[in-house]
């Protein structure tokens, strides 16, 4: 059986216009703001900013995170070595916020029956693109990780890597979501931002280690045009947060890790970096089961 709603090798629309980009190829900031934003304003911005991101982004990330290989976060956890979902083989899989889809691919090649989705047409297009020039094309589909165009219990593992989560306004709705697409007895691993990163600036340098904001705070960041349109929104959940949205969902959480910075990896991304890591987390790995019955 397979989960594709569509042609594997068909590339989505790009559906935004395009948002001017600063000389680095990301989207310039107009300003920066702390500031409620609900689901449909946060879909809306992250689809726009993410489609012009892309190429930027995978050409500063892109021979990190592979064509075909599963890294779940920066500090260099790979799925090969963690075996956080188990066996794949014969298991229908959801990645949400798949990106270019490389753990897709892997998640394929590893003979799982899988489904990559994400918010973004731009990065879709990419995924489209390596999907043709590695020979494994799994199954692209453009949509929301708050509302998941999929029936109840179609799949018996989801997973996702920096992709949704930190990005959606209601987290227990969405992971509701994720429960309600798993079968019985499934499971759900992500990796989020580590929340301890929230007060303190975004620098990879250890001297940067200070805390500026409240760790309390749970007004999303925001980035704004120069009209002061919302073009860009992350949201933070302190670690409660996020063990009362997982059990409030229906999930029994099964772990959560901390990864450690991979002894020799040298690769810094954004704040995160050897330097940091080996003082403190990054990431947070959410591992969530949906009970049996
Ligand atoms: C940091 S990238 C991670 C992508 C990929 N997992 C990786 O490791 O490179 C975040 C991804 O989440 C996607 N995304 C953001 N908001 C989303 C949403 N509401 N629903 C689905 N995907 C979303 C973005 O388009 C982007 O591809």
């Amino acid at each position: 059986m397979t989960l594709s709603p569509r042609p594997a090798t068909d590339p989505p629309a790009i559906s935004s216009p395009g948002l001017p980009l600063a000389p680095d190829g990301y989207p310039a900031a107009g300003g920066v703001a702390r500031r409620a934003t609900g689901q449909a304003a946060s879909a809306r911005a992250n689809r726009e900013w993410w489609d012009a991101a892309a190429p930027a982004y995978l050409s500063e990330h892109g021979s990190d995170l592979g064509d075909v290989d599963f890294l779940w976060c920066p500090e260099g956890l790979r799925e090969a070595d963690a075996h956080l979902l188990g066996d794949v083989a014969g298991r229908r899989v959801l990645e949400i916020g798949c990106g270019s889809a490389p753990c897709a691919r892997w998640l394929a090649r590893a003979g799982a029956d899988v489904l990559a989705l994400d918010v973004s047409g731009g990065m879709l297009a990419r995924a489209a693109e390596l999907n043709r020039s590695t020979g494994i094309a799994v199954p692209l589909l453009q949509a929301d990780a708050g509302a998941l165009p999929l029936a109840d219990a179609a799949v018996d593992v989801a997973c996702s890597a920096f992709g949704g989560l930190p990005f959606v306004a209601d987290a227990q709705a969405a992971l509701t979501e994720v429960r309600r697409v798993l079968r019985p007895g499934g499971r759900f691993v992500a990796s989020v931002n580590h929340p301890m990163r929230w007060p303190m600036p975004d620098s990879p340098d250890p001297d940067d280690l200070q805390v500026t904001s409240s760790y309390f705070d749970r007004r999303p960041y925001v980035e704004t045009d120069g009209a002061g349109r919302t073009v860009y929104v992350e949201h933070h959940r302190t670690i409660g947060d996020w063990v009362r949205a997982i059990v409030g969902a229906g999930f029994v959480l099964a772990d959560l890790l901390e990864p450690e910075w991979t002894k020799g990896r040298t690769q810094t991304w954004g704040q995160w970096s050897p330097e940091r890591g080996a003082l403190m987390p990054g990431t947070l790995v959410l591992v969530c089961n949906k009970p049996s019955a």
